[in-house]
């Protein structure tokens, strides 16, 4: 396997790299049960999380990923920094790379922007999520999930993603992954909030009706993410919790037929699900979120920090 520098999408990794990043993760989340949690695999490291939009689960989980690894973690907090008076994208990566940071992770409103500075920096960068384009280290721990879910192997199950797949990195990057590794994926969503350029193999559903005669595994409920929409792509909240959400009413048929139910979260309590949902025996929410941990590390301990600029811009 080469070595390779950046992570930046799902699109441009070899199959043998996706398994070595899900295979390494096991013994790093092995190590989650033992009283001391850190191995000194990247001492004298420096990892910099860079987020110039909010960020609950992603951040923390580097950070705790890299802290795990005996790295040094900085957090570069961009609404405090010189981006507020101006500095560029660009002359904040030029700044930071005088700092010999050996990891970037990076999250950005606008794609292709971890492209740029990978291009501009000897660091390894990650892609944290950038606009709709994709959220890679999202995708491999969602795999990860289904793999331990399905003792190992995910093929010829069935994932269906239901929500704002329009706006969603998630849902390019995870069902992206999923096809790769031999799943079904389809799509439950408002047709304003289903991409145009969907793959005609995909199934678009219009009910809850059509997604249960499909006979899902998996329901990945994707939150509307209201921050981006800048038209009415629906009438109401309510109407669209009462048409696409996951309801009580809904959950029992979800609970009957025993189909797993995953969220990248954030949740939107009332819009894309009820609070019993977080609850469901079946949620694999919260262990996306502690397996992230351990994909990060082993994503960390993958990629290897370019030696010039020169080499990052071939
Ligand atoms: N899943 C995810 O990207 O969550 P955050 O926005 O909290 O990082």
């Amino acid at each position: 396997m080469k070595p390779r520098k950046d992570l930046l999408d799902i699109q441009s990794l070899t199959d043998e790299e996706i398994e070595f990043v899900l295979s390494n993760a096991i013994p790093f989340k092995n190590l989650f049960k033992r009283s001391v949690k850190k191995v000194p695999t990247l001492r004298g490291s420096t990892v910099l999380t860079l987020f110039y939009e909010p960020s609950t689960r992603t951040r923390s989980s580097f950070e705790i990923a890299a802290t795990r690894l005996s790295a040094d973690v900085t957090n570069f907090s961009v609404n405090t920094s010189a981006v507020v008076k101006g500095e560029s994208v660009l002359d904040t990566i030029a700044t930071l790379e005088a700092m010999r940071t050996d990891y970037i992770v990076v999250r950005h409103g606008s794609t292709a922007i971890p492209n740029l500075i990978a291009k501009n920096t000897t660091a390894s960068v990650i892609n944290a999520g950038d606009g709709f384009h994709a959220h890679p280290t999202q995708a491999l721990l969602d795999a990860f999930t289904l793999r331990e879910v399905f003792g190992g192997d995910v093929r010829g199950s069935r994932i269906a993603f239901v929500g704002d797949i329009q706006h969603s990195r998630v849902a390019r990057s995870t069902n992206l992954l999923c096809r790769r590794m031999g799943m079904s994926t389809s799509m439950l969503a408002p047709g304003s909030l289903i991409p145009r350029d969907m793959p005609p193999e995909i199934a678009v559903f219009q009910n809850w009706d059509q997604l249960h005669d499909w006979k899902p595994d998996v329901i990945y409920l994707l939150r509307v993410q209201m921050e981006r929409l800048n038209v009415p792509f629906f009438p109401s909240i309510g109407e669209y919790h009462s048409i696409y959400g996951l309801t009580d009413e809904r959950l029992k048929r979800v609970r009957d037929e025993g189909i797993y139910v995953m969220h990248p979260g954030p949740v939107n309590r009332g819009v894309e699900l009820t609070d019993s949902v977080m609850n469901y025996e079946r949620s694999l929410i919260d262990q996306q979120v502690e397996n992230g941990i351990a994909v990060r590390m082993s994503v960390l301990y993958w990629l290897k920090p370019g030696s010039s600029i020169e080499e990052a811009k071939s």
